[in-house]
């Protein structure tokens, strides 16, 4: 029996990624941070058999539910990974962020799926490498976003005119095109509730489509991501706080006038936002916040205010997270084998 493993990270937007047409191809662009310490760790031991068997295991027991996601996926890509035919394949998968943490574990998983997948193809074919783009292709296939996963710091996905090689179809790395200052940015994010989300994304991407603000949302989204590319490259802090904070406000919006609505912030979520703008405006530290379409708060903050940034939230802040928990979280380097 052959056997590999590979990790890949969970990675949070700045320019959000809300809205779909087609087979998983993005409204409109978006950017993220590549996270290091959420991740997922995923084996895959596999042997000939004359016919395609997936054997799934989360945290080494069976999970019915990700084993039809994934089973799923692999019948729909079966084409492009013919030589599954013949493999009898157990997979286990960890996540090395707590279960009940609210945090969307499907763009570290499938990701990190997807580069097994591709590995298993070099051992049985002899081919040699891993084409990232395919991965990330095959990645956004899976579940949209984690299609920016796999790569190095900052991802980009979906075409913009401001970057000659963007795509629609797959994420590139902006490891090159970014100011040294968020190379190494801290992401804390601060869980507010560690219950499942309220509406899944598949759910909140559909609800675009009757959405009244849908248009000038894209619209607003584009020229958000040309100006966050600006300031990535120069260091604008301002400026990346300014488009950051907006989308996050944003995102929730669109969510509160869908037909139906939804509000996905908690009291303690609104409470954390704005001890965080009077910590700000007292001490001018560059600290912002995002949000994914949930409650839980990612504070966002440069190396440098590392230390100042974590003692304000364990002073302040923690009392608002469920069992005081927060996960202290930095830019990181993408997929990588074990
Ligand atoms: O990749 P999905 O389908 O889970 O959608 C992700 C949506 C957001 O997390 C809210 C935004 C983003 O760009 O990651």
């Amino acid at each position: 029996m052959n056997q590999l493993k590979w990790q890949s990270p969970s990675n949070i937007a700045l320019v959000k990624y809300w809205g779909k047409k087609g087979r998983q191809i993005p409204q409109n662009p978006s950017i993220s941070f590549t996270l290091k310490n959420c991740k997922t760790e995923t084996s895959v031991s596999f042997e000939p058999s004359d016919h395609f068997d997936l054997h799934f295991r989360f945290d080494g027991k069976e999970n019915s539910e990700f084993q039809a996601k994934i089973h799923k996926f692999l019948l729909e890509n079966m084409d492009s990974f013919p030589f599954l035919k013949q493999l009898d394949l157990h997979i286990n998968s960890h996540n090395t962020f707590p279960h009940s943490s609210g945090i969307a574990s499907s763009a570290s998983s499938m990701s990190a799926l997807v580069m097994c997948l591709f590995d298993i193809e070099r051992t049985v074919n002899g081919t040699d490498g891993i084409d990232l783009k395919k991965a990330s292709y095959f990645s956004r296939l899976a579940s949209g976003s984690a299609c920016r996963s796999l790569f190095p710091k900052m991802a980009l996905w979906g075409e913009t005119p401001a970057v000659k090689d963007s795509s629609d179809e797959y994420a590139i790395t902006l490891q090159d095109r970014i100011h040294p200052i968020f190379k190494d940015y801290h992401d804390s994010i601060l869980i507010v509730s560690d219950a499942k989300k309220s509406v899944s994304s598949r759910a909140g991407h559909a609800l675009m489509n009757g959405n009244p603000y849908a248009e000038s949302r894209y619209a607003v989204a584009k020229n958000n991501i040309e100006n966050l590319l600006k300031a990535l490259e120069t260091g604008d802090l301002e400026t990346f706080i300014h488009i950051t904070e907006s989308e996050a406000m944003q995102l929730h919006a669109l969510m509160m006038c869908s037909n139906p609505s939804y509000i996905l912030m908690k009291p303690n979520t609104l409470r954390i936002i704005n001890t965080l703008f009077e910590f700000r405006q007292e001490t001018d530290i560059p600290v912002c916040f995002t949000l994914d379409a949930g409650p839980n708060v990612h504070i966002l903050y440069p190396d440098q205010h590392a230390e100042m940034v974590e003692r304000f939230i364990m002073d302040e802040l923690e009392q608002y997270c469920v069992s005081g928990q927060w996960i202290p979280d930095q830019v990181g380097d993408g997929a990588s084998k074990c």
